[in-house]
């Protein structure tokens, strides 16, 4: 089989054979087929596209490209959720914990995060001592000890989407259905849950900019997810402006504990109250999604959400009093209010600029062997909708510097549109595909 022939074949919208798919993926993952070619064809797969065979044919051929991890001396239903990425997304800290108190198992691989988006991985190094490098052996004790672990995905699960994705990045073919399906998909396959929740971002801060594209998007992985044998549900969310109120690692920790304790509401809370309810009722824990909600509430009122956090960050050699005493997370010396230059109402917070105010205070990584700093980030205190006076603040920067607090307030206020007349907030949940 030659590779320009598979190429050809896809620029001319023509349909891949399971066995060419194959071919090229196996063939990319040990080095034989270069970039270029790998890049053509990858163009040609978003131009032209792939129907539903094809896109199951590059996941599955994906998920085989390394090892696939064996949850299978795991007693119970194993879980597992992903989110197509955004700023301020610190859902998994909440909602691990809180599924996982009421019995399912939550064996969750996560990925660090790479430009202005952190990655759980990340986020769960701010509590001091916490190893996200533990071995298979112990990530499976873990998991029937506690129920939970949170472990970053090793080199040897799915090196095909690694290669893939990182090429995708370089080469303007990210925002492409069944890339995104396949790379998303294999991950989740290769890491052995029988659950699978999806959370898909729409909007302005996310891959797709329509709840249209969105809702594609979400079809597609459920039914991938589907044909693969997994129970698989997606949620569709709003990315229009940051998640919740903390961007930065230790705030965003901080505030998914806020959560957890009940203090916060919310869309936060009610997005980890959507996800959550799907997980219970897919692994068979709740009769429907009204029992399952009732359920992930009472988790929190009697703080049982809460104490498996500590469980998971003990069992990762992490200090768990900083789960009841956020004191003990890493602190930035200077806080510094970012005042509005404008009297009005927001209309809009361009997600992605504000991952990029965290990054300049040194909460991202620009590249892979970036250092970040856990402490710094911003607290935003004017969301969508909210009326805002000039001389207000729109939010609290959190940094190293007097300097750097200063230029990120600048940025800040560049990132918030605000208009004279009143705004109606948008839905938040915009759909469940299952
Ligand atoms: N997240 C992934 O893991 N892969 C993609 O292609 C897009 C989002």
């Amino acid at each position: 089989m030659l590779m320009t022939d598979v190429i050809v074949k896809k620029r001319e919208g023509e349909k891949l054979s399971a066995e060419e798919i194959k071919f090229v993926v196996d063939g990319y993952t040990r080095g034989e087929i270069p970039d270029y070619q790998m890049s053509a064809l990858m163009m040609a797969i978003l131009l032209r596209g792939m129907d539903r065979e094809e896109t199951l044919q590059l996941t599955m051929a994906m998920r085989d490209s390394g090892e696939t991890l064996d949850l299978s001396a795991i007693k119970g239903v194993k879980a597992d959720k992903h989110s197509t990425g955004g700023v301020g997304d610190k859902t998994s800290l909440i909602l691990c914990p809180m599924v996982a108190a009421q019995g399912v198992k939550i064996a969750k691989m996560s990925g660090r995060g790479l430009g202005h988006t952190g990655g759980t991985i990340d986020k769960l190094e701010s509590f001091p001592g916490f190893n996200t490098g533990i071995s298979e052996e112990k990530f499976i004790e873990n998991v029937n000890k506690f129920g939970i672990a949170i472990a970053g995905q090793t080199a040897d699960l799915d090196p095909a989407d690694k290669k893939m994705y990182a090429l995708r990045d370089v080469t303007g073919t990210v925002p492409s259905i069944p890339l995104i399906v396949s790379s998303i998909m294999s991950k989740k396959l290769a890491a052995g849950a029988d659950v699978i929740v999806l959370d898909v971002k729409s909007g302005s801060g996310s891959f797709m900019k329509t709840a249209e594209d969105a809702h594609e998007l979400a079809e597609n992985l459920t039914a991938v997810g589907k044909l693969a044998g997994k129970k698989t549900v997606a949620v569709i969310t709003d990315m229009d402006e940051p998640l919740g109120n903390a961007i930065g690692n230790a705030l965003e920790v901080k505030e998914a504990i806020e959560v957890l304790r009940g203090e916060k509401k919310g869309e936060l809370l009610e997005l980890c109250l959507t996800l959550g309810s799907c997980i219970l009722t897919e692994a068979g824990i709740a009769a429907d999604d009204a029992a399952a909600r009732k359920m992930l509430e009472k988790g929190i009122e009697d703080g049982s959400a809460l104490e498996k956090l500590a469980e998971l960050v003990e069992g990762q050699e992490g200090d768990r009093r900083a789960v009841f005493d956020t004191s003990l997370l890493p602190q930035a010396p200077v806080q510094f209010e970012a005042v509005c230059d404008r009297t009005g109402y927001v209309k809009h917070i361009c997600a992605d600029e504000v991952g990029l105010v965290s990054m300049h205070l040194g909460g991202g990584r620009a590249t892979k062997e970036s250092v970040i700093d856990l402490s710094v980030g911003i607290i935003l205190k004017k969301k969508v909708g909210d009326k805002v006076e000039a001389g207000e603040s729109l939010g609290t920067i959190h940094a190293q510097s007097i300097e750097a607090a200063k230029k990120a307030a600048e940025m800040l206020n560049a990132c918030y549109t605000v208009v004279p007349d009143p705004v109606e907030k948008p839905a938040f949940i915009k759909g469940i595909v299952r």
